[in-house]
C-alpha cells in the first residue's frame, strides 16, 4: 500500500526530524539530489487556485530530476464533466508515481487516497488541513529559531477558515512548552475541535481580540489572511478583511527577535513596509517549501540517498 500525507500527524515527531534533516541536507547539497527522481512523475491535481503549493511541488520534482504533469483548474479537467475524485485518482495512478491534490471540499484528498495506487499528498482540502504548509512552517521555525518548542506563538487573523492554522496547531501540540495565543475577531475564532484537543492535552492557550495587547509576548507571530473564498456572504468578508494590519508602529512593541511568518498569499494584513524588517521571514518560509517538498517526495517514494 502506498503511504500518503493527509495530516501533519501522519508522521511521528521522529519521522519529521528525519524529514527536516533531509530538507536541510538538500538545501546544503542540491547537486547530490539532482537525479534522485529521474523517470519519476509527479501529478499536480489542483481543483482550487494556488501559486506557492503547486509551483513549489513542481519545482521540487524538477529539482529532483523528475517530471510533472497535471491541471491547475478544475474547469480544465474532466471534473467539469462530472468525474468523481475517486475515478480521477484511479486514472492518475496509471500516469504518475505520486500525486499532490488540492480541492475545495474537506476530505477530498482522503477520498482520493482511499482509491489510489500511488502516494497522495493533501495540498489543502477546503478549510480543513494543509499539511505541506505545516511542514514548511515547522522547517522554517526549526531552521531559523534552532528549535521546535519552548516558545510562545501568536496566530492572528482568520483562525476559523484558515486550514494552515489548523494543521500548524495540531503539529505544534506535540512539542514541549509551546504556548498559543489566538488573536481573532469573535466571528473568526479557532474551531472548538482544536481548543477541545488543547484542553485534553493541558496545553496553554489564550484567545484575544487585539494584536496590540499581546504582540510583546510573542516569539513567533503567524499572520493569516481572511479567507474570502470560504465566506457565505461578501458583506461579512468586507467587514472583517482589514481587522488586522501589521504596521511598523505595532512592530515597535514586538521582541527584537520575534519571527513573522505568513503562509501567503498576503492581501492587506501585513503592510509592505514590514518586508524589510529582519524579523519578516515569510519569503524565506516560501523558499523552505521547496526543500521540504523535495524531502517529502523522496520519503513517500521510498528513495534513499
Ligand atoms: N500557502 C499557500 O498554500 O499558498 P498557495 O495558495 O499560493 O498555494
Amino acid at each position: 500500500m502506498p503511504r500518503h500525507l493527509m495530516n501533519p500527524l501522519d508522521f511521528s515527531v521522529e519521522e519529521l526530524e528525519e524529514l527536516f534533516d533531509l530538507a536541510n541536507d538538500i538545501e546544503a547539497n542540491p547537486k547530490k539530489y539532482e537525479d534522485a527522481c529521474k523517470r519519476k512523475k509527479l501529478a499536480t491535481c489542483f481543483y482550487e487556485p494556488s501559486t506557492r503549493t503547486r509551483l513549489s511541488f513542481e519545482a521540487a520534482m524538477l529539482n529532483l530530476g523528475g517530471e510533472v504533469l497535471g491541471f491547475s483548474d478544475a474547469a480544465s479537467s474532466s471534473a467539469a464533466k462530472g468525474e468523481s475524485v475517486s475515478d480521477t485518482i484511479r486514472v492518475i495512478s496509471c500516469y504518475a508515481d505520486i500525486c499532490a491534490m488540492r480541492h475545495p471540499k474537506e476530505g477530498a484528498a482522503y477520498v482520493a487516497a482511499a482509491k489510489s495506487l500511488i502516494p497522495v499528498i493533501n495540498a489543502g482540502d477546503g478549510g480543513h488541513q494543509h499539511p505541506t504548509q505545516t511542514l514548511t512552517d515547522l522547517l522554517t521555525i526549526r531552521s531559523l529559531k534552532g528549535r521546535l518548542g519552548n516558545f510562545t506563538i501568536g496566530l492572528c487573523g482568520d483562525l476559523k477558515f484558515g486550514r494552515t492554522v489548523h494543521s500548524l496547531i495540531n503539529a505544534l501540540s506535540r512539542y514541549e512548552n509551546v504556548k498559543f495565543i489566538f488573536i481573532s475577531p469573535e466571528e473568526l475564532k479557532v474551531p472548538d475541535y482544536i481548543t477541545d484537543m488543547l484542553n485534553e492535552k493541558n496545553i496553554e492557550y489564550r484567545e484575544v481580540i487585539r494584536l496590540e495587547d499581546t504582540i510583546g509576548e510573542l516569539d513567533i507571530l503567524y499572520m493569516t489572511r481572511v479567507q474570502r473564498e470560504r465566506f457565505f456572504n461578501e458583506e461579512d468578508y468586507i467587514r472583517l478583511k482589514d481587522f488586522y494590519i501589521l504596521t511598523k508602529s505595532k512592530m515597535e512593541q514586538a521582541k527584537e527577535d520575534m519571527m513573522i511568518l505568513h503562509p501567503l498569499p498576503r492581501v492587506n494584513e501585513i503592510s509592505v513596509e514590514i518586508d524589510d524588517d529582519p524579523r519578516a521571514a515569510y519569503f524565506k518560509q516560501a523558499a523552505y517549501g521547496v526543500y521540504v517538498r523535495m524531502a517529502l517526495i523522496l520519503t513517500l517514494l521510498g528513495i534513499k540517498m
